[in-house]
């Protein structure tokens, strides 16, 4: 299977945002970030393997600052690395106040998709491509990532974690 560029799925997703979206304090309810945020990261893994995709988890979520009634909401969402079934998704959001002409980073997460085939059962995907310094990066810490997440998903021995064990533990 051919590799494919970090570009080639890299998706944007805009909503502008509602009455209905907000909570009390008239920003952007959390649980409907989360829903858009979801979406945004399922094109991206969907565009990337060109299969349906199933969320399989979702990394610490802390948001930076609300994003007010009537603002604009930006989800971009980039594959950052696939592995054997799975692709980790990195989610930025930003808000955009129109009428005052500014933008502000709300918070950023990382999401894992898993490819399904027609049985539903985990598939192959693509090897994923990194081109920018920006998507190298985001490459390079992606091992680190799922093995911990793995471990706190109770599917991974820690001391099966090397490249996260290595950040403590100097080679000798
Ligand atoms: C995600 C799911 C398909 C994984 O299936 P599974 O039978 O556990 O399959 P495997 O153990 O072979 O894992 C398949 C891949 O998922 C990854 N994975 C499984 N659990 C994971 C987790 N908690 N976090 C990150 N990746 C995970 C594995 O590392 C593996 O990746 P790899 O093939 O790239 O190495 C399955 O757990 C599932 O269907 N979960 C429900 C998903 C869902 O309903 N999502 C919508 C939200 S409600």
């Amino acid at each position: 299977m051919d590799g494919k560029r970090a570009s080639e799925s890299f998706s944007v997703m805009k909503e502008l945002v509602l009455p209905n979206d907000t909570n009390g304090f008239g920003n952007l309810m959390g649980g409907r970030l989360m829903y858009w945020m979801d979406i945004a990261a399922s094109m991206a893994a969907m565009k990337h393997c060109n299969a349906p995709c199933m969320t399989a988890s979702v990394d610490n979520l802390s948001f930076k600052n609300p994003i007010k009634l009537g603002n604009i909401v930006s989800i971009e969402a980039r594959v950052t690395r696939a592995f054997n079934t799975s692709m980790e998704i990195h989610l930025k959001v930003i808000g955009e106040d129109t009428l005052h002409q500014y933008q502000y980073e709300s918070n950023e997460a990382y999401f894992t998709f898993v490819a399904l085939d027609p049985n539903r059962k985990p598939r192959p995907v693509p090897a994923l491509i990194p081109e920018t310094p920006e998507e190298i990066a985001l490459y390079d810490g992606a091992l680190r990532r799922r093995q911990l997440r793995l471990i706190l998903a109770g599917k991974l021995k820690p001391d099966d974690a090397n490249e996260l064990k290595a950040l403590f533990v100097p080679n000798k």
